[in-house]
């Protein structure tokens, strides 16, 4: 039985939707985030639905909006400062479309994970987010794409990937069908498994890659 101290509290970054804060907040509730909870959520756009989320699942929350500050610099502060005092072992960047500074990444060095919608290293990078990334899968003519779950660093999309999903593309699939695939049958699994398994110290980085500790997950 984990004692309260070895807890992880995690915060979520948000900007749209919040789908995949919602797979994170269903798979708490269903108790598969184990020696995780989520205490904190950051939007970084006053209208995202994601707050919504938050507050339905009474979550505490706050907006840092991305345009209230005039560099990343000053944005990474208020990002730091709204971090501040609440002893966060992990940020989660779920559907978080602005940019972490080097002092958010270097504060938090390997424990940052980001869900992106691909099957890292093809479509991904600067540029490749949301439905641009199903509309360079469509375009490339593959037959399967997936998701990706990986830690953050200072390269877009360049960090240690811990878990990925592949999903078939089918014939008539457009960005909306596409997109809505991805999340569902790879985002909203492998998100919130690879949470898990970083709240209980069961990622291990090598080098450039991760070996996870233990069978099951
Ligand atoms: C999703 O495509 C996700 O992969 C990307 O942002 C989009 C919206 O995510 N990172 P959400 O519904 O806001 O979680």
């Amino acid at each position: 039985m984990l004692n309260a101290e070895n807890v992880k509290n995690i915060a979520v970054f948000v900007s749209g939707g919040g789908t995949n804060l919602q797979a994170l907040i269903d798979a708490q509730e269903r108790g598969e985030i184990r020696n995780g909870r989520i205490v904190f959520v950051l939007a970084s756009n006053e209208k995202a639905y994601a707050i919504q989320r938050a507050e339905k699942a009474g979550i505490e929350h706050q907006v840092v909006s991305r345009k209230a500050y005039a560099s990343s610099g000053e944005y990474d502060a208020a990002i730091l400062a709204a971090l501040e005092n609440r002893h966060i072992d992990l940020i989660v960047l779920a559907g978080f479309l602005s940019i972490l500074g080097p002092t958010v990444i270097e504060k938090y060095r390997n424990r940052i994970i980001n869900i992106h919608p691909s099957l890292i290293p093809l479509f991904c990078g600067d540029g490749f987010y949301g439905k641009k990334v199903h509309a360079a899968v469509l375009a490339s003519g593959m037959k399967v794409t997936g998701a990706t779950a990986h830690f953050v660093n200072e390269i877009t999309d360049g960090g240690a990937i811990i878990l990925q999903k592949a999903v078939p593309i089918e014939q008539g699939d457009n960005e909306d069908i596409l997109q809505y695939r991805v999340m569902r049958q790879a985002e909203w699994e492998i998100l919130p498994k690879a949470v898990s398994l970083f709240c209980e110290d069961r990622i291990r980085i090598v080098g450039n890659r991760t070996e996870i500790i233990g069978t099951s997950f």
